[in-house]
């Protein structure tokens, strides 16, 4: 395609050339044809990129394509039910509870329930009434002496590195007005977290906040930021849904001096936190930094996070748990579908469990245990609506953080940009540009409003099963599509007069 491509272009510019020679038109033509004949020249003779060696002009349009993919595929292709990781259907209700306004669809479902998938709450036939007070739960066992009463639904961790400082300040007001809590993400706890909202401080492999200067856990530095009034809970974290097993990943792109300085790293290079902790190898070392964190921070509640693998594991440090008697305070659950600001395709696709089984797995492990009332439970993995929250709680969560659902509220438009500081709404980017676009004063209400409309959209849920309280619900509040052909075995007219007394 190189021959035509100069063959091409030289004719049209001694057209054009002529043109404007005898009829002094075309002059713009005859400008720009040169510009693209250097252009052209220049990518014929580069070694990089194929496609434009090959079609040193017209190979931008592929560029071009791939750049606006998922805008076409978002307005022009995306049906109401489509879209991953999230519907439009899904991203709409999230829009309307932040801006407050009515979230009630018109006309009925636009699911298929004659599905084997379908999945559906056994409402009551005398339904309870709606409780007007969002629901609240006690973190802290034995061992802590500042425990935490805390929201049904909370801010799941995301950095600042991850999220714009807007973005970080917006979700903590939001938090503040809402009294729930946001953490921190592994990126450390800045001054843009301290806004007044409470705070769950998660610390990462990297220890960014309380590091050395060889990257290893600082007592000192943790135990003055841990002790501030704003910090609520401390979080260790193991491993997330999206990258179990990868440390975190703060592309190059978005590691600006402004955060290296925070996280006491380089600026302008990509950096990886290493997968495992230092602080700790195995069961027994966790459970001892449980204690040294514990002591360290004056007996606030000590957790950790991780996305379940191998299950013997999970139960090995139930037993050390047992053995030296010291429980965390809380396990948070992530499932393997969870989201990230950047992570390799085969973690995200390929590694861990997802957030449904892996609740039911860690729930019934403390049960069998009988180390369940000593430890909360909190469930992440695709929370954004009422029947999400109340759905984790009947799996077998205490209490629920949602990260793309708070990140909705602030305005994301599912642009997947967060890795390449592209994000067009300001949310997940770095560029002070891009960022302004973020009001503080204008989405901290919206944050405030997702948070409230959807704990009030679960109070309904629940009020509908009849139930009063959260703690009341099970996984046997659930029907599913796949049980209808077992349950018409039970229930349809001929086999009920063998069960009843309709003979
Ligand atoms: C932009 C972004 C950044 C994240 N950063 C962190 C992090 O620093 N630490 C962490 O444990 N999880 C992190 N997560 C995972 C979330 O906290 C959460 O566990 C996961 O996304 C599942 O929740 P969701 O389905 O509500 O998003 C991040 C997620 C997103 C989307």
């Amino acid at each position: 395609m190189r021959k035509q491509f100069f063959i091409l272009g030289f004719t049209l510019l001694i057209i054009t050339a002529l043109v404007y020679y005898y009829l002094k038109i075309g002059f713009l033509l005859l400008v720009i044809l040169p510009i693209l004949l250097v252009i052209g020249y220049y990518n014929s003779v580069q070694k990089k990129h194929a496609i434009l060696r090959n079609f040193p002009v017209l190979g931008y349009a592929r560029y071009l394509f791939e750049l606006i993919a998922p805008e076409i595929q978002q307005y022009f292709i995306e049906r109401s039910t489509d879209g991953k990781p999230f519907s439009r259907n899904e991203r709409s209700l999230v829009y309307q509870r932040a801006k407050n306004i009515d979230s009630n669809t018109p006309f009925g479902t636009q699911l298929d329930l004659n599905q084997n998938h379908y999945e559906g709450i056994k409402h009551s036939i005398f339904p309870s009434v709606v409780n007007e007070d969002l629901p609240r739960v006690w973190v802290g066992g034995a061992d802590c002496k500042q425990p935490y009463h805390a929201s049904l639904l909370n801010i799941s961790a995301m950095s600042f590195g991850s999220l714009s400082e807007n973005a970080i300040m917006a979700l903590n007001k939001g938090a503040q007005k809402g009294h729930f809590y946001h953490n921190t993400g592994e990126g450390g706890l800045t001054e843009f977290h301290l806004q007044g909202g409470d705070i769950t401080w998660q610390i990462g492999t990297g220890y960014f906040g309380c590091r050395t200067a060889e990257g290893t856990f600082d007592a000192g530095k943790f135990s003055e930021k841990s002790n501030l009034p704003s910090v609520k809970m401390i979080e260790i974290k193991l491993s997330q849904g999206a990258k179990p097993g990868h440390g975190g990943v703060l592309p190059a792109a978005k590691n600006t001096e402004q955060i290296a300085k925070i996280r006491g790293v380089q600026p302008n290079i990509t950096i990886f936190s290493p997968p495992s902790h230092s602080a700790f190898k195995d069961s027994k070392g966790l459970i001892s930094f449980i204690k040294e964190l514990r002591t360290l921070s004056n007996g606030k509640p000590i957790g950790f996070k991780l996305c379940i693998g191998d299950t013997a594991e999970f139960e090995s440090l139930c037993i050390e748990m047992i053995a030296a008697d010291c429980y965390p305070d809380f396990i948070t659950v992530d499932g393997a579908e969870g989201g990230t600001g950047a992570a390799p395709l085969e973690f995200s696709d390929g590694v861990g469990m997802p957030f449904e089984p892996a609740l039911i797995f860690v729930n019934k492990t403390l049960i069998a245990y009988k180390i369940r009332d000593k430890i909360r439970v909190i469930g992440s993995g695709k929370i954004i609506s009422g029947y999400a929250v109340l759905r984790a709680i009947a799996l077998g969560a205490d209490l629920c953080n949602s990260a793309r659902g708070f990140m909705f509220s602030l305005g994301c438009i599912q642009a997947l940009r967060c890795h390449n500081n592209q994000c067009p709404t300001g949310v997940a980017t770095q560029d002070k540009m891009l960022m302004k676009g973020l009001v503080v004063t204008d989405k901290f209400e919206r944050v405030f409003h997702f948070h409230k409309n959807t704990l009030h959209a679960a109070n309904e849920l629940l009020a509908a099963t009849g139930k009063t309280s959260f703690a009341d619900m099970d996984i046997s509040i659930f029907m599913r599509g796949d049980e209808f052909s077992h349950l018409s075995d039970l229930y349809f007219p001929d086999n009920l007069r063998k069960h009843t007394t309709l003979q």
